[in-house]
């Protein structure tokens, strides 16, 4: 695991975008696995920027989301798929086709989990997941307690999610009560796995997660079985690690990240 502390929220969020963006430069037929959340909304709008200014194509890239409530249709300002045509998909060059959530109207609530998986498997699989947290350490929607080899599928969001995603409800009850999402499991077979990490809230989970034991109670620690994940913290977040000075050093001499500095 590499972990990278910028000085700020901004730094934070550009350099998940420069990672991103990079990857598909690399590999114009990227397959991303994507995230929702306020913390995404900055890395989505300097996508956009770069699709603009720097002709970033993203024409024959494909996307999967973790996950999507139930029982919210599409047009639902509060689904995912809103989220996503609002801050990326509707501003880029990217084929709607090719973009994916998971249908949070299905009317066969336990077959879409295998229908989600069979269709990123058909994509290839996951070339990049990007991953935010949630106050209790999920990673999707992997609420505590999620087995750590967990596949799509739908489930209970905990109060700690329900109280944190109510606020965007009017009224707040309204916020649906369980989610399609990808599992920890499925999450773990993406090949490349980037994390970003803002806001002091965020500093006493995201130390658990990184330099607590693995455990499904904080269902982010999986990540340390993946053999390339990276963790990009701002400063604020970062600041109840232990190891601050090892993960600077790291990034200081890991040659990877020469073009990134
Ligand atoms: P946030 O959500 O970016 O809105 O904090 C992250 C998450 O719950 O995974």
């Amino acid at each position: 695991m590499q972990v990278i502390i910028q000085p700020d929220t901004q730094s934070a969020v550009k350099l998940t975008a420069a990672v991103l963006a990079d990857a598909l430069r690399r590999n114009p037929e990227m397959t991303f696995g994507l995230a929702t959340g306020a913390t995404m909304e900055g890395v989505y709008a300097e996508l956009v920027r770069m699709y603009r200014e720097e002709k970033l194509d993203f024409s024959s890239a494909k996307t999967f989301n973790l996950d999507e409530y139930i029982g919210l249709p599409v047009e639902d300002k509060n689904s995912y798929r809103s989220y996503m045509d609002k801050h990326l998909f509707d501003h880029i060059n990217i084929k709607k086709s090719n973009t994916h959530l998971p249908n949070g109207m299905t009317p066969d609530i336990p077959g879409e989990g295998s229908r989600y998986e069979a269709a990123i498997k058909a994509a290839g699989g996951l070339d990049l997941q990007l991953l935010g947290i949630g106050q209790d350490g999920h990673i999707g929607f992997n609420e505590p307690l999620s087995s750590l080899r967990s596949r799509t599928r739908d489930k209970l969001l905990a109060p700690q999610t329900l109280q944190q995603n109510s606020i965007y409800f009017d009224p707040p009850e309204s916020m649906p009560r369980r989610a399609f999402t990808m599992g920890i499991g499925t999450i773990l077979d993406a090949r490349k796995i980037v994390m970003l990490v803002t806001g002091e809230s965020k500093s006493d989970i995201i130390a658990q997660a990184i330099e607590g034991p693995v455990s499904s109670m904080v269902t982010a620690s999986a990540i340390q079985f993946h053999n390339d994940a990276t963790v990009i913290l701002d400063q604020a977040a970062a600041s109840k690690l232990k190891a601050q000075d090892y993960y600077h050093w790291c990034f200081e001499n890991e040659p990877y990240w020469d073009k990134f500095r």
